[in-house]
């Protein structure tokens, strides 16, 4: 019986895809390779295609006896997806129906979702927890609360979910040879890591104004280590019979940009050349999790703190300075 991986060739699906044959697991990958890595799998079984192709996703449900799934496969960037709404909608909400259809079909009933913190677009208070309201404040986040709607709605048809609602993933495997690419991401560690090797001239922070202790936001980062353990945590709980769920996935640590820039400095010993600039619309000032419901459920809380997210995402950078082969 097989853990069907989709959107496994992507940052955070490539780690937990490690992890799960690091524990004997028997997984598959299906992704596209549109904004992922086959050189991030190594030897695991990768399956070129798109989930919302259902002849595709029935054979492979059939082929490897697939007994549930970790749904990564979405895009992410924010800024897209207020360009290019249909493509979102399309890729992250219509191709998770058509995926969540053709696996019904073929009897998988257990479902893990990469949802997002951006769902509570900006919340009254930090830390957050799993009532506060969910009030998107971009397409992107809209389609992570669109589906996580779906999936509940979907009880009724079979299906049992836990949507993980990450705060920000960061840092990179342990061994160095598998990472974030910095060409594909807007997030703060790796546009650090880009500026310390010289592929952007400055860090751009954006307001030291604002009613933080040092005037820089405030962000909860989750090493994507301790993310894919996550993962294997809410698969075990579906399997033991557990009920629909949505779960925060933080470390419920506050960090500011400018205590990630000290960090940065203190861990590799370099200067982080950084101007300030103006605030960012909708850049909300503190985001950070109540992880209580992670611990008291699924058993889960972080292991690695923010120098093994910097150190690990540095030594990524340093032996993969141009990221994966395409
Ligand atoms: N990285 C973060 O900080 C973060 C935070 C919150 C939520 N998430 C969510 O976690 C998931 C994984 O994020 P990531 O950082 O690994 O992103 P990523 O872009 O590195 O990986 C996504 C993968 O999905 C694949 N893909 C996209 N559409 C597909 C489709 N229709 N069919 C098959 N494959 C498809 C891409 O080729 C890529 O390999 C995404 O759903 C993202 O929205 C990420």
């Amino acid at each position: 019986m097989t853990i069907l991986i989709t959107g496994g060739a992507g940052y955070i699906g490539s780690h937990t895809a490690r992890l799960l044959t690091e524990l004997g697991r028997d997984v598959v990958v299906l992704d596209t390779l549109e904004r992922g890595y086959r050189d991030a799998l190594n030897d695991i079984d990768l399956v070129v295609g798109d989930i919302a192709d259902q002849r595709t996703v029935g054979k492979v449900c059939r082929k490897y006896r697939v007994e549930s799934v970790i749904h990564f496969a979405a895009y992410k960037a924010v800024g897209e997806s207020m360009t290019e709404p249909l493509r979102y909608y399309q890729n992250n909400v219509a191709a998770s129906i058509s995926l969540v259809e053709s696996l019904l079909e073929n009897e998988v009933t257990r479902i893990v979702f990469s949802s997002s913190a951006a769902v509570y677009g900006t919340p009254d208070t930090a830390p957050v927890n799993e009532d506060a309201p969910v009030r998107p404040e971009s397409v992107y986040a809209q389609t992570k609360a669109d589906v996580e709607r779906f999936l509940g709605a979907s009880d009724a048809a079979g299906l049992t979910s836990v949507c993980l609602r990450y705060f920000n993933a960061a840092g990179a495997h342990e061994s160095g040879d598998m990472g974030e690419d910095w060409s594909a991401t807007e997030n703060l560690v790796p546009v650090v890591m880009k500026v310390l090797f010289g592929a952007q001239t400055s860090l751009e922070v954006f307001g030291d104004d604002y009613p933080t202790a040092d005037g820089s936001c405030v962000r909860d980062y989750v090493h994507v280590s301790d993310l894919a353990d996550a993962h294997v945590k809410a698969l075990d709980y579906l399997a033991s019979g557990g009920k629909s769920l949505i779960c925060n996935v933080g470390t419920g640590q506050g960090t500011s940009v400018k205590q990630l820039m000290a960090m940065t400095e203190s861990v590799t010993g370099r200067a982080l050349p950084h101007h300030i600039t103006g605030r960012r619309a909708g850049d909300p000032a503190a985001v950070f999790a109540d992880p209580t419901l992670m611990r008291a459920v699924l058993g889960w809380r972080a292991t690695r703190d923010l120098r093994e997210i910097i150190s690990s995402a540095y030594r990524w950078h340093e032996r993969h300075p141009d990221g994966y082969d395409r």
